[in-house]
């Protein structure tokens, strides 16, 4: 609670209970629900869109439950013990004369917060904060960890936590707000970016005419987070899969390709797959810190 923010006015908020509903609420009276699910919705106007759907929620869970991305998690786990020490996981930010209390990590655009619960199990002393603009997506990850709460927001309209509370920040195959992430990172705070490499699931991309990763990606994201952000690191994450059809369809319902593929042409596709059929997974991971 002492980490979050009012949309709308950006003064701290405290949790009520009327009896038949909770909610949190700021001193002048903006005051946001708590879902049944777990998750409050901290959204200031309305949403750009709704997000992963329910279907696409399920894909993710089941995709990422098989292991297939825990090269992707085991990465940014060894990142935040190694970037966290033991003062950025407890300590108050610097310059500040608040006491000690746990290190913040947030995920922006955290999904089902399959990597954010990975990261919390690597760095003790900590609480972490899914935030996502999809509802079903955040029902999961209310759940996710028991050090973890969810949140509803829209990266591109700003994050609802106070200036310099977050001491870890990971994005991972989501938006980037660059002046917003810059703002809520204490000074001493690392952010933890992953986007897909040039050969990300190369094998699928031709087979099924997905959506192909523009070769310049990593140079573009550290490009447009130049302004606020120092690449301190770059590392490159490779693991084959090996995947049966099924699973493929479960994969490209997870990306953007499926927004833009026609199901029965890919349905197609996927049948004419060797079964099972071996994808490579490789991802970029940047480790920045705020200017
Ligand atoms: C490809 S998924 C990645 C989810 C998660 N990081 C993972 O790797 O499992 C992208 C996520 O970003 C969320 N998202 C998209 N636009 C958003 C926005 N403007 N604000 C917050 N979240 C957003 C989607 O709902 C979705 O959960
Ligand atoms: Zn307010």
């Amino acid at each position: 609670m002492r980490f979050l923010r009012c949309p709308l006015c950006g003064r701290p908020l405290t949790a009520v209970d009327t009896g038949t509903a909770r909610a949190l609420r700021c001193p002048r009276g903006h005051s946001f629900d708590l879902a049944r699910q777990g998750y409050v919705n901290l959204l200031a106007g309305r949403a750009p869109h709704t997000g992963d759907s329910p279907e696409m929620v399920d894909a993710r869970v089941e995709f990422l439950g098989a292991g297939h991305y825990d090269m992707i998690s085991a990465a940014l786990a060894e990142a935040a013990a190694t970037t966290m020490g033991s003062t950025t996981r407890t300590g108050a930010p610097t310059g500040s004369t608040d006491g000690a209390y746990p290190g913040l990590v947030v995920d922006a655009g955290a999904g089902t917060g399959w990597h954010l619960a990975a990261v919390l199990d690597a760095v003790p002393d900590t609480v972490g904060l899914a935030l996502d603009v999809s509802k079903p997506a955040l029902r999961r990850a209310a759940r996710a960890h028991p050090r973890a709460a969810a949140a509803l927001c829209d990266t591109w309209a700003g994050l609802p936590l106070a200036d310099a509370s977050t001491a870890l920040l990971l994005n991972v195959f989501a938006p980037r707000n660059g002046p917003e992430f810059r703002r809520v990172l204490r000074p001493d705070g690392a952010l933890l970016v992953v986007t897909p490499a040039n050969d990300h699931l190369a094998e699928l991309v031709d087979r099924l005419d997905l959506l192909r990763v523009d070769p310049t990606k990593s140079d573009r994201v550290a490009g447009s987070l130049a302004g606020e952000f120092d690449l301190v690191h770059r590392s490159r994450h490779t693991h084959p899969m090996r995947l049966h059809r099924r699973e493929v369809a479960t994969l490209v319902g997870m990306g953007p390709s499926a927004w833009h593929v026609d199901g029965a042409r890919l349905a197609a596709r996927i049948e004419a797959l060797p079964e099972p059929v071996t994808v490579t997974a490789s991802v970029e991971l940047g480790h920045y810190r705020p200017r």
